[in-house]
């Protein structure tokens, strides 16, 4: 594990880890929204560590990172003026495009598709990692495929451990979901998976309308299971946690919270939240804490679909189903 000062990465430390990636290994890496594990997009043997590292399915394409517009020209075919324009408004930023590929980009990272995401994260670390390395780096969440994405770097190593040849520890991620993934090719973003660059960010509005199929389909990952912890995960409307959680508990469940207010034992309050933001930030890392904690389920308080709410809700509902179904909904007060 490498340790930086997330606002200042020294030069030795991101030299290290450029020259890694460079020849051809698996470095992990924070940014904006959760760590990734690296690996040079390139190159079709580095790429394929990455899926056997996370045991990832081979069609699900990764998203290539880079360090400016720039080098958008490098791995897209072509970046078209709705791409451009978003770019533009929110890189460096949790925002992913996804483009017609470069023909030289290894099916390994883009699925077999003809199409590339590519984004220029945030985080000073991965934005200085980026600009040292000078190649496009395929990094997908730095998880076991079907667990929650890492915010710290001792997630990466609890999931991963030395199947990963570099961890680079710049504390806590702060936005703490993916990216928003947007299909930038036509007049209109397409949404394919929520995040924190939101529907009203785009100028969709937010109309509260599920991904379609014929969405669902064009994002591969969206498929999978998804942010599952090992206890299972039950959603209930807001306010109704502590209720909700303390009557599991009478009946001898063993039984976490993450929500707006603390229940008295013996319930396991895993985590007190002050706001959407706030939940966000937190989730995966207190999905892993309730995992730890040894409990059988754990009450997560649902928010309301707005803004970064939306993001949170559709991770919420896929690790509550446990099969990744977006189907899942909130379930019945006690
Ligand atoms: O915030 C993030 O996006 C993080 C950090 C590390 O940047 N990365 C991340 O990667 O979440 P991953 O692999 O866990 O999720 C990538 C998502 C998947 O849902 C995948 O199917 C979708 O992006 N994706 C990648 N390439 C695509 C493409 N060409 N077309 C449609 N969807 C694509
Ligand atoms: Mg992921």
């Amino acid at each position: 594990m490498l340790r930086v000062d997330p606002a200042a990465p020294s030069a030795e430390a991101l030299a290290e880890a450029a020259e890694a990636l460079r020849a051809g290994a698996l470095v992990a890496f924070p940014t904006e929204t959760v760590y990734g594990l690296g690996a040079d997009a390139r190159s079709a043997p580095a790429v394929g560590r990455i899926f056997t590292a996370k045991s990832r399915p081979d069609d699900n394409p990764l998203i290539v990172h880079i360090e400016s517009l720039a080098a958008a020209e490098t791995v897209a075919a072509w970046v078209p003026p709705l791409a451009r324009q978003l770019a533009g408004r929110w890189w460096p930023g949790p925002l992913t495009l996804v483009l017609e590929a470069d023909p030289s980009m290894p099916a390994e990272t883009t699925g077999g598709l003809s199409t590339v995401a590519v984004r220029v994260p945030a985080h000073p670390v991965a934005l200085a990692l980026l600009r040292t390395v000078e190649i496009p780096v395929a990094a997908p969440s730095a998880n076991r495929s079907g667990r929650p994405s890492p915010t710290t770097a001792q997630h990466v190593l609890d999931d991963l451990g030395d199947t990963v040849d570099l961890v680079i520890d710049g504390g806590e991620c702060s936005v703490g979901v993916e990216s928003t993934v947007v299909d930038a090719r036509g007049e209109q973003p397409i949404v394919l998976r929520e995040g924190a660059v939101t529907r009203e960010h785009l100028g969709l509005g937010s109309d509260g309308r599920e991904l379609d199929e014929r969405e669902a389909a064009r994002s591969p990952g969206t498929r999978y299971r998804h942010y599952a912890p090992a206890c299972r995960v039950e959603l209930v409307p807001t306010g109704d946690g502590p209720g909700r959680a303390t009557h599991l508990a009478q009946r001898g469940t063993a039984v976490g919270l993450i929500g707006f207010t603390p229940a008295p034992a013996p319930v396991h309050t895993i985590a007190v939240v002050r706001s959407v933001d706030d939940l966000a930030r937190r989730l995966y890392g207190a999905l892993r804490d309730a995992e730890e904690a040894g409990v059988d389920v754990v009450v997560v308080e649902a928010v309301p679909e707005r803004g970064i709410g939306r993001a949170v809700m559709d991770r919420l509902r896929r690790a509550a189903a446990g099969d990744g179904s977006p189907s899942a909904g909130l379930s019945a007060p006690p």
